[in-house]
């Protein structure tokens, strides 16, 4: 990808399966990789398996003073902060009508209200420097219905509409994108391996699949692309599965 080298390129939830997989390929990119999660122990796995990586902080998304202290600390140890791959995130899954309350809560607190706030602060710095690129991890499911997933998809669809708004706010400096991954085989997918019959394509995706597209969105070769959110699924929301009439 053009453009990625010696860029800063800070990405949440760093510590899991498609975190991992994109601090891999921005490092491949040759761009200084800031890894962030809350997951201590897995940071440190991370940063012994790549060397590589720029710096790595332990953040708990949801803590809003936190957020604004670690990204300052991010502008200030990288001099400055170039990519933002806003990640971080957790599943759960309930009936609609079993859904705790207390579930609902955590599950947007992560997803949406911390994207909310990582997004924000990532964002006040580009705006002060030269500008940049954000990227957030939506969802499938944040674009079509799934079966006991009204909690989850809530977020994830509020996420592509955050992305919308975004990028009208913060053009011409910074450019907005989300990808929304179908399933990508990760501790964080639940789904059996009978599904991937289902998908087009036949099989689940790779986490360096996704972070393929995270390195092209943030890339000089995505220059005119923001506002939008690129589905990566296999094709399993074709709708090729009904035979048509
Ligand atoms: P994962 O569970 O391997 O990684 C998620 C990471 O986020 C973990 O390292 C976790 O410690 C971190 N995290 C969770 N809450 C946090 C918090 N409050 N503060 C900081 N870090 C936090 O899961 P995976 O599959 O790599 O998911 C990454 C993103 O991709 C998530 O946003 C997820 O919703 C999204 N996604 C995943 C799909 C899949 O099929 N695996 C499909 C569509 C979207």
């Amino acid at each position: 990808m053009r453009g990625l080298a010696e860029k800063v390129v800070v990405i949440t939830g760093a510590a899991g399966a498609i975190g991992t997989a994109a601090v891999t390929r921005f490092i491949e990119e040759g761009a200084r990789v800031v890894a962030v999660d809350f997951d201590a122990q897995g940071l440190e796995g991370l940063a012994g398996r790549h060397p590589g990586i720029e710096a790595a902080f332990q953040l708990d998304v949801t803590v809003p003073e936190a957020v604004a202290r670690v990204f300052d600390e991010i502008a200030e140890h990288c001099g400055r902060i170039d990519v933002l791959i806003n990640n971080a995130g957790i599943n759960a899954r309930f009936p609609f009508e079993e859904i705790p309350f207390e579930s609902w809560r955590r599950v947007m607190d992560t997803n949406l209200d911390g994207a909310f706030l990582v997004a924000q602060a990532a964002s006040r710095h580009m705006l002060a420097g030269a500008g940049g690129s954000i990227v957030h991890t939506a969802s499938t499911n944040g674009l079509v219905g799934y079966r006991n997933h009204a909690l989850y998809s809530t977020g994830k669809g509020a996420l592509v509409e955050l992305t919308r708004c975004m990028a009208l706010d913060l053009s011409p400096t910074i450019r907005v994108n989300a990808v929304a991954p179908g399933y990508i085989r990760t501790p964080l997918m639940t789904a059996g391996d009978e599904q991937a019959a289902s998908i087009p394509l036949g099989r689940f995706g790779r986490p360096d699949e996704v972070a393929g597209l995270f390195a092209f969105l943030s890339s000089d070769d995505a220059s005119y692309i923001t506002g939008q959110t690129y589905v990566i699924d296999g094709g399993e929301t074709t709708g090729g599965l009904l035979s048509g009439f």
